[in-house]
């Protein structure tokens, strides 16, 4: 892999964990478990290529409608994950979580915090995680903080940019999206980075998330170098 460019920000939509399970036979939620390995490895994976920030969607806005016990299932893995992150913040790695964390139990709310205060000076890498993410509730989000600034007399209407919606969105530290893969054979975006994606690179793979390999991302990443990407110039 040389003299390729290298995306800076990788957008990973961690699909085909339900459907990696049903082809063994087993329950959905042993697929989760086994996605969350992964993406324990596609942490290192992304630092050895060079990428400097990845973001995992790892649980959606929309998500919450699985049943109840899928759900559940997820949270305590969630707890689990939890400890992997920890342990990815050791090494240099900051950590950031974007979506709205209010609706999680108080226990891995507190954590996600927590984790987020410490690694927040770390400049190896960074690892973002979406919980309870959707690109439009974080626009709705953003939106709202200017309405608040408008009706403190600090914003007018006409005078509302760009920068001024990205600087309230949670990914305001991170470098622009140049890459999205989604893995599972699904091709649309399910709600992930929506205003982030707007001149992103996409990349939807045949593999299942749970069977993603570093091969896989070396793939992405030599496809990527070989996209053209001309921002609407010539
Ligand atoms: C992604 O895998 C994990 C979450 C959305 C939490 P899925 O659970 O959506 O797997 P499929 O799409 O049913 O195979
Ligand atoms: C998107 O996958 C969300 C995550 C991977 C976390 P979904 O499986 O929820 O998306 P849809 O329902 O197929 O669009
Ligand atoms: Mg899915």
């Amino acid at each position: 892999m040389e003299n390729i460019s290298v995306p800076q920000h990788v957008g990973i939509i961690m699909d085909g964990n339900g459907r990696w399970a049903k082809k063994r036979g087993l329950p959905r939620n042993m697929g989760h478990k086994q996605g969350a390995a992964v993406f324990k490895k596609t942490i290192n994976w992304c630092r050895e290529l060079g990428i400097k920030c990845a973001t995992f969607y790892a649980f959606s806005t929309e998500n919450w409608r699985r049943p109840a016990d899928e759900v559940e299932g997820i949270m305590k893995l969630l707890r689990q994950y939890i400890k992997d992150i920890r342990a990815a913040a050791k090494e240099n790695i900051r950590i950031i979580i974007i979506g709205d964390i209010s609706r999680f139990a108080e226990d891995i709310r507190d954590e996600l915090i927590n984790i987020q205060e410490d690694s927040k000076n770390n400049d190896g890498f960074i690892t973002a995680i979406a919980l309870n993410y959707g690109g439009r509730a974080e626009i709705v989000k953003a939106v709202g903080e200017l309405v608040r600034a408008a009706a403190d007399g600090n914003l007018s209407a006409d005078d509302i940019t760009e920068d001024m919606i990205e600087q309230n969105l949670y990914t305001k530290e991170m470098p622009p999206l140049d890459l999205v893969i989604r893995p599972s054979g699904e091709q649309r975006l399910s709600n992930f980075m929506i205003w982030q994606a707007a001149y992103a690179e996409f990349l939807f793979m045949d593999v299942l998330w749970p069977d993603f390999t570093k091969k896989d991302l070396e793939y992405a990443v030599e496809v990527y170098s070989s996209r053209d990407r001309r921002y609407g110039g010539v």
